[in-house]
Order: structure tokens, then C-alpha cells, then sequence
């Protein structure tokens, strides 16, 4: 999807002018894969642009980067505060905001310890991922041919850079067969999680989710969307699913930042009730949390000024 610019992109402690915000072509992470990042969305609230529980996406930044031993030169506070600052730079009612920590140029080589971690963060307008009718109409998944790289090989808890060739090999095949997007299987073949969004399956009045373990990353969206399922009265649980478990669904909903909460219409060409009763009721409630129209769910909204 095209990007299109906005004034400044925090650098390293600065806001720096959108077209000045370049790294050099030896950059180690460019090299190794070895950067981790954010997807974050702002929302247009009555009490102006909030950033949607801004600081547990910063917390998972800084746990993804543990997890990769890379020092974040910044706490979840600083980056709390430079994130608003970049949005409220943008003047933008909402936008979708990337925050990405690396290794930066200097050393080369497979030893990060002494390589320098820069950070930036930019934001731009973005639509919705799945498209704008995703909710509607559902979309149409395939089950990929390529596997969800395990916990002992590239660890999917994390949301390094380097995970994401897995995801995009996915997607770019689902997108050339004709479909929408790919459901991952992990090796031991039951299903983890798409491309980028975490899965939640009906079955017998249950809505089912993939946990960590299955090799889905803890998804924000996830949890959110199983506090408003809970909350609706809907019994929501972590669970092992099989492929035949998405065939035969009583409906399927796909969830994350870009993605929004978006109704699934086929697996496999195996054709789901779609827009299912569950999936309507979730996504109508988390569209009017996202932007602060919940009470209940206010301390989610992380206002920018
Ligand atoms: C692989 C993957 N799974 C799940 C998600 C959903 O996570 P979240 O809801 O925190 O955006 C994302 C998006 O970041 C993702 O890239």
C-alpha cells in the first residue's frame, strides 16, 4: 500500500523533516533482519487524536527486543511521550504509527552486542488493511504452503523485522492464488495466526484463539477483541485449532491493528456464514472503542494532548 508522507518522523530523540529520515545502505539490520517494530493505530476521538493502549504496544517493543538481547536506548515512557509527539507533528485526526528499534551502521557482522540501536518512529494515514468492506463481505483466506516458523527456529513472540519474510512469502502467495490473505500452520500443522492478525474461530458457541504457544504473536487486538467478546457474553477461549476446525466454523473472524476486526467468508474456497452474529456484535463494539465511545473501555484511548 502506497505511503504517504507526513511532516516529521521521530529519529532518535528528534523530530526530524519526513524526507530527511534516512539510514545508510550498510545498516546492519537492513542486512540481518535483526529490528524489531510496532503497528499502532490513532484514532479521532471527541477529545481529539488517542493512540489505542499506546503503552502495551511499546511494552511488547521493548519485549520483543529482549527477546533479540537488544538494548532499547529508550523506556516505554519516552517512547510513550515521543510517539504522541510525532502524531500531534502530523496533524492528523488518526493515522496508523510505526515504531521500529534497530541495529544501526557501524559494525557489521552476526554479533549484535556491539552494534548501536536506533529508533524511529513515523506516522501516516492508513486505511484498512483487509479493505474497506472487510467487515461486510469477509474475506477470503487460504491456508499458505508455507509454515509458521516455530519457537525454537525464529521465535514468533517477537515482532522482529526478520519474521516477517515468513509472513510476506504467505501473502504474496495467497494474493497470486486469488485470495485475500493465508492462515499459517505451525510445524506440528495446527493453526497459528495469519500473516498479521490473530485468528478467533465459533465452534459450538465458543469463540476459539490460538495462544502464544500455537505460534501466534500476543496480539493486542486479540486481547482486546476477548475483553469485548467476554464483556458481550461471549465464552472466549485459548484453544488448539485444527484446519478442519476453520472448514467447519460456525464463523470466523481475523484480528489486529491494520486489520481491524474483519469477517472471514472462505477457507479454502469452503464457504462461513459471514458476517457471522459474533463477529457483527465484536466488531461494531471495538469500532467504538477504538475511538473512546466506551466508557468501560476509556483507559485504552491514550489521548495525545
Ligand atoms: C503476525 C501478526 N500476528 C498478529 C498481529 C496482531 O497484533 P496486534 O493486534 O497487536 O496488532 C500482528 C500485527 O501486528 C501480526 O503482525
Amino acid at each position: 500500500m502506497p505511503i504517504t508522507p507526513t511532516p516529521k518522523i521521530w529519529m532518535n530523540g528528534a523530530l526530524v523533516d519526513w524526507d530527511t529520515a534516512q539510514i545508510h545502505v550498510l545498516t546492519h539490520s537492513l542486512h540481518y533482519g535483526m529490528g524489531v517494530f510496532e503497528g499502532i493505530r490513532a484514532y479521532e476521538t471527541d477529545r481529539g487524536p488517542a493512540v489505542f493502549r499506546l503503552t502495551e504496544h511499546i511494552e511488547r517493543l521493548h519485549r520483543s527486543a529482549a527477546i533479540l538481547m537488544m538494548d532499547i536506548p529508550y523506556s516505554v515512557d519516552e517512547l510513550v511521550e515521543a510517539t504522541k509527539d510525532t502524531v500531534r507533528s502530523t496533524g492528523l485526526p488518526g493515522c496508523y504509527i510505526r515504531p521500529i528499534a534497530y541495529y544501526g551502521y557501524g559494525e557489521m557482522g552476526l554479533n549484535t552486542l556491539p552494534c548501536k540501536v536506533d529508533v524511529a518512529i513515523a506516522c501516516w494515514p492508513w486505511g484498512a488493511y483487509l479493505g474497506d468492506d472487510a467487515v461486510t463481505k469477509g474475506v477470503r483466506m487460504k491456508i499458505s504452503s508455507w509454515v509458521r516458523h516455530n519457537h525454537n527456529t525464529m521465535p514468533p513472540a517477537a515482532k522482529t523485522t526478520g519474521n516477517y519474510v515468513n509472513s510476506s512469502l504467505a501473502k504474496v502467495e495467497a494474493l497470486k492464488a486469488g485470495y485475500d490473505e493465508a492462515i499459517m500452520l505451525n510445524p506440528q500443522g495446527l493453526v497459528s495466526e495469519c500473516t498479521g492478525e490473530n485468528i478467533f474461530v465459533s465452534r459450538h458457541g465458543r469463540l476459539i484463539t490460538p495462544p502464544l504457544f500455537a505460534g501466534a504473536l500476543e496480539g493486542i487486538t486479540q486481547d482486546t477483541v476477548a475483553t469485548i467478546g467476554r464483556d458481550l457474553g461471549f465464552e472466549v477461549v485459548e484453544g488448539e485449532l485444527a484446519r478442519s476446525d476453520l472448514y467447519i466454523a460456525d464463523e470466523m473472524f481475523v484480528c489486529g491493528t491494520a486489520a481491524e476486526v474483519s469477517a472471514v467468508n472462505s477457507v479454502d474456497d469452503r464457504a462461513l456464514p459471514c458476517p457471522g452474529p459474533m463477529t457483527q456484535a465484536i466488531a461494531a463494539e471495538y469500532a467504538k472503542t477504538v475511538r473512546g465511545q466506551v466508557d468501560k473501555y476509556q483507559s485504552w484511548c491514550e489521548h495525545v494532548s
